[in-house]
């Protein structure tokens, strides 16, 4: 089974990035320059993750990982997503697109994508939004894939430990994207990612992989010394060449008209940080905390802003650090952030 307290040459991991940017090259790139990259199964098809795993494979025999959404509880309160839908309505009208029905439950295909990275043997597998069941820990043990759960603070921290798991990656409030929050109504830790690793070190003990902010050599350093394994970095890859991220995304990263980074709920009911938008501005305050509904309430919208190459009607997701993204391959940003790193 992959170690991942000993088994990367550079202790740097491309993070899943679901929505696109999280490629088969750009996964592969990442574990070729000797890092671990991730493909994101979050919002795809089965099909389209096995189609993904294989052109990894194709690419690369290095070891790289999958990661999934553990699905949450069915809807509790409709009426405040159909309030939020009508907030919408003014917009979808403007855009010509139709907003769809309110759905109960939806699980992302979880169990469908279980059994493929059982199937095909991924070398490492991680989860977001929750931990998984234990069956599914020892079922991915049984096919030979390291396990890493996600967490965003201690106490999840310790109990992710106590499934089993092989690595715990430890998400700070500086990460761009989705919180890992395992309660998306809890409030997130305020703690930096720093912060974050010295807490989670002294309370359990496995290999910490660090997430959050982390842009610079000096990040990588002061994170390792705090007692992480091993970095994973998502902003700082949101900009390489063979990253999947949407153009209007990539601009914003660079774009003087965008100047802070916020939590919100506004595009997918669960808190994410990303850089301000309109779209921000305008639907924060009746945001609702209801993933995934509003996240496929706002899907169609978030497609057409796209397309048009609107940055204001899309999530811009990053982290703290998005002004150090670099159009470069993504090889040589995980080479250059560990040589200069002191
Ligand atoms: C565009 C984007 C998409 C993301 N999608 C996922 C995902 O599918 N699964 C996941 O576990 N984390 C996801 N994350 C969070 C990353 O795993 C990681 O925690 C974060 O990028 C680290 O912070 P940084 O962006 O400041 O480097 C995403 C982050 C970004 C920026």
């Amino acid at each position: 089974m992959f170690d991942l307290d000993d088994g990367l040459r550079i202790p740097i991991i491309g993070a899943p990035m679901a929505g696109g940017p999280s490629t088969p090259e750009l996964v592969a790139a990442v574990s070729s320059a000797g890092g671990l990259g991730f493909l994101a199964a979050g919002y795809k098809t089965v099909d389209a993750v096995r189609r993904e795993v294989d052109a990894v494979r194709a690419l690369t025999s290095a070891p790289f990982g999958l990661n999934l959404f553990v699905p949450g509880r069915p809807l509790a309160d409709r009426a405040a997503v159909e309030a939020y839908r009508e907030r919408l309505q003014p917009l979808a009208e403007r855009r010509q697109v139709v907003l769809p029905e309110i759905v109960d439950f939806d699980d992302d295909a979880f169990d469908a994508k279980v059994d493929l990275a059982v199937e095909r043997a991924v070398p490492v597998v991680s989860f977001t939004f929750g931990l998984p069941p234990r069956e599914v820990v020892d079922r991915l043990h049984d096919a030979g894939s390291a396990v890493v759960a996600t967490v965003s603070d201690v106490d999840e921290a310790v109990s992710a430990a106590r499934l089993g798991v092989d690595a715990i990656c430890v998400q700070g409030v500086d990460a761009g994207g989705h919180r890992a929050t395992l309660d998306p109504d809890a409030e997130p830790d305020p703690r930096s990612t720093r912060e974050l690793v010295e807490a989670a070190r002294s309370a359990v003990d496995l290999p910490l992989i660090a997430a959050g902010g982390i842009a610079t050599g000096t990040d990588v350093a002061t994170t390792l010394t705090a007692g992480a394994t091993a970095v994973q970095i998502g902003t700082a890859l949101l900009d390489a060449d063979e990253a999947g991220t949407k153009p209007a995304h990539r601009g914003a990263l660079h774009d003087a008209r965008f100047t802070d980074t916020v939590v919100t709920r506004a595009f997918s009911g669960r808190p994410a940080r990303g850089l301000v938008n309109d779209f921000i501005t305008d639907f924060d305050a009746y945001a609702v905390a209801a993933y995934p509904q509003v996240h496929l309430l706002t899907t169609g919208l978030r497609a057409a802003a796209a397309a048009s190459g609107d940055p204001h009607g899309l999530a811009l997701w990053a982290g703290i650090g998005y002004r150090s993204a670099r159009s470069a391959p993504a090889g040589e940003i995980v080479r250059d952030l560990w040589s200069e790193t002191p």
